[in-house]
């Protein structure tokens, strides 16, 4: 059956009221924390209300990893995948593989930030439909800041002495696992939300500006870089160059840092029955650096979009659009602890007692950096590489933070071209 207009999910329904077919799409999305099981039980409504079927294809939790594979598959144009879950920063890479979701989506749109959908939307074509946005906190062990007389820092030097501080004085005291920071410096996507963070908030900039202006190579971002190489081996262990988002979890979770920088998913898992440190931990922004004052957070997030060589698009538009919508973004904060990106969930009650970061980091996200995806258009993925790769390795050693920026901004200079 192809439903040829369809605006809204009574419209498949009384569709099917008629005609009882049921579909399967599949849906593939990265798996970090709960995801899966939160998608289970978000879809399990709609298929229940459809009759359709959701089969989920689970991929690496890396934004890297599953970026590759995508790529691949829609390259060759592959059917298979009716839906993508999508980074914020693909827009405008992927764009021309998936369904223009403006007209199906015209009365969603107005309830999301009018910024996410503009990140979402290419050449005047919207590319998918936001789930959840995502901005980074500095988690911190309130236990420990009490019992060495500190409150949260609000400078990256001062989290540097804190965690040096207690790392120190609680190994001796006998707590031998326990280390100051931990972060995500593996060479993959999220360091160059980690990287663009210590960068931006020391004043360095945006790696590459609004306007296309290539402004990496700069006193203020070797500063920054400067100072996360001198916590590797110290109050980050040497592992931490390896470390994805899970990864820092699992130390922060057992109990085994002082600090952790993390999105606001391991803010409910934190808490959960069976965590080390559930009750024991809170958020600030991540600090500042240098004589900087204001604090930067890389805008993250996570959208839907549906496939060009889809055979099932009317099925998969109306789950795209029922996840997008406010009672499935609110059943997802409500048990993923992630950022919704409608407004009026900000003021939900509920919401706000059971998870008092999601109203307090409306802000944050409405101030994060964005990476350079919108100025770099399809070269992105080869930019962030250059710029992750820079960083990590200056984090391990090989050159020094002035060194890797100016070799970077030569690469970035030979990939501009003519392509931004
Ligand atoms: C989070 C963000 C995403 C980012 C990724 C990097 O999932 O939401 O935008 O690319 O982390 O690891």
């Amino acid at each position: 059956m192809k439903i040829e207009s369809m605006t809204s999910v009574a419209a498949i329904l009384s569709v099917m009221a008629t005609t009882g077919q049921a579909d399967v799409v599949t849906y593939a999305t990265g798996a970090a924390g709960n995801a899966i099981e939160v998608l289970e039980a978000l879809v399990a409504p709609w298929e229940e209300e459809t009759g359709h079927t959701v089969e989920i294809v689970t991929m690496p939790a890396s934004s890297t990893d599953q970026f590759g594979q995508y790529r691949l598959w829609l390259a060759a144009e592959n059917g298979d995948i009716d839906l993508y879950q999508t980074d914020v920063i693909w827009a405008p890479q992927l764009a021309d593989h998936f369904v223009d979701l403006t007209d199906v989506a015209s009365d969603l749109a107005p309830l999301h930030f009018p910024s996410i959908i503009e990140s979402q939307t290419v050449n005047g074509k919207l590319v998918a439909l936001p789930l959840m946005t995502d901005a980074p906190a500095l988690y911190y062990r309130i236990d420990l800041l009490e019992a060495y007389g500190y409150d949260a820092p609000s400078t990256w030097e001062e989290m540097t002495a804190i965690a040096q501080e207690i790392q120190d004085a609680e190994r001796a005291a006998g707590n031998d696992d326990l280390w100051g920071f931990v972060w995500q410096g593996n060479a993959y996507e999220g360091l160059t939300c980690n990287g663009l963070e210590f960068v931006s908030s020391f004043g360095g900039g945006q790696i590459i500006e609004p306007d296309g202006t290539i402004s990496i190579n700069n006193p203020n971002a070797v500063a920054a870089i400067e100072l996360a190489a001198s916590w590797v081996g110290a109050i980050s262990p040497e592992g931490v160059l390896a470390y994805q988002e899970e990864d820092a979890r699992g130390i922060w979770q057992a109990g085994n840092a002082v600090f952790m920088r993390n999105w606001p998913y391991a803010y409910g898992l934190g808490n959960d029955e069976g965590s080390a440190v559930k009750g024991l931990f809170d958020v600030a922004p991540l600090p500042t650096g240098g004589d900087h004052d204001t604090s930067a957070a890389t805008l993250g997030g996570w959208n839907v979009a549906v496939s060009r060589y889809s055979d099932n698009q009317d099925v998969a538009i109306s789950l795209a659009r029922y996840l997008a919508g406010e009672e499935a973004q609110r059943a997802r904060t409500l048990m993923a602890s992630t950022l919704p990106t409608i407004v009026s969930l900000y003021d939900d009650a509920e919401i706000g007692e059971t998870l008092p970061i999601i109203p307090r980091w409306k802000d944050v996200f409405l101030q994060a950096v964005p990476r350079p995806s919108a100025p770099t258009k399809g070269s992105y993925n080869e930019v962030s590489s250059l710029f992750w790769t820079a960083v990590h390795n200056t984090l391990s050693g090989q050159g020094s933070a002035a060194e890797n920026l100016e070799i970077l901004e030569a690469d970035l200079t030979d990939l501009r071209g003519d392509s931004w």
